[in-house]
């Protein structure tokens, strides 16, 4: 898959994809990240890829020629499945959003800052608009590191047996259940009997039964999804 992001700070991603899993998934050539610079389409000599907003107004509105010409341009190189639009007004990304994302082939991903892109974009090039949660953050930049991210370590073959995403929390609507690992004993704190008796059956139905309990306590909306 590849995924190109354009941005004024492409600076901000440089670290999320360079370690980890996300390394993993760009060592594998399962995955390719690039960034690019909006500034190097900038109307003026001074870097200028920002006005003022019509109607008056704080804040200034990203402009549409330099969006629309780094778009065209990548757009003669890759058709994109999707061009994606970070923003606080989009619909909330979960983990079906994800999952489907991660199907994809090429995705350009287009980072807002200030107010805001002009509105004549999202109309024209933007398919799919995506807001990480009910906070403004300064630029779309971490917003889409996190979008990434979450699509990158389930594209098939990026994730091991071990690392499995299926058993993640939301991919069946219900919250991971707890986990333990070495000591069983650790300061007179037990790890529960029925994951050291060795019968995958009740283990399974335990792991279950948490989840569900967890689900209900914490999150009790995700379970009106799971029936
Ligand atoms: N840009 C600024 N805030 C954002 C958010 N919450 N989600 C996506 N993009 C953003």
């Amino acid at each position: 898959m590849l995924i190109d992001i354009v941005s004024v700070a492409p600076e901000l991603l440089d670290s999320p994809f360079a370690h980890s899993i996300m390394k993993r998934a760009h060592d594998k050539g399962l995955l390719q990240v690039r960034t690019h610079n909006l500034r190097n389409w900038a109307i003026n000599k001074h870097g200028q890829v920002d006005d003022y907003q019509y109607g008056g107004g704080a804040g200034m509105v990203m402009l549409c020629e330099p969006l629309a010409n780094m778009i065209e341009h990548l757009q003669k190189e890759h058709t994109y499945d999707e061009i994606i639009y970070m923003t606080p007004d989009g619909p909330t990304f979960n983990q079906s959003m994800a999952n489907q994302l991660s199907l994809k082939n090429n995705l350009l991903i287009i980072c807002g800052h200030y107010k805001g892109i002009d509105q004549r974009i999202r109309d024209h090039y933007i398919t799919c608009e995506i807001s990480i949660g009910d906070y403004v953050l300064s630029g779309g930049e971490l917003a889409a590191a996190v979008v990434v991210d979450a699509i990158g370590r389930i594209i098939p073959g990026v994730l091991n047996d071990e690392t499995s995403a299926l058993t993640d929390s939301f991919q069946d609507n219900l919250l991971a259940p707890p986990v333990y690992t070495r000591p069983a004993d650790f300061k007179g704190w037990k790890v529960p009997d029925i994951l050291l008796q060795g019968d995958p059956k009740k283990v399974e139905a335990w792991r279950l039964e948490q989840s569900m309990e967890r689900t209900k306590t914490r999150r009790p909306d995700l379970l009106k999804k799971w029936d």
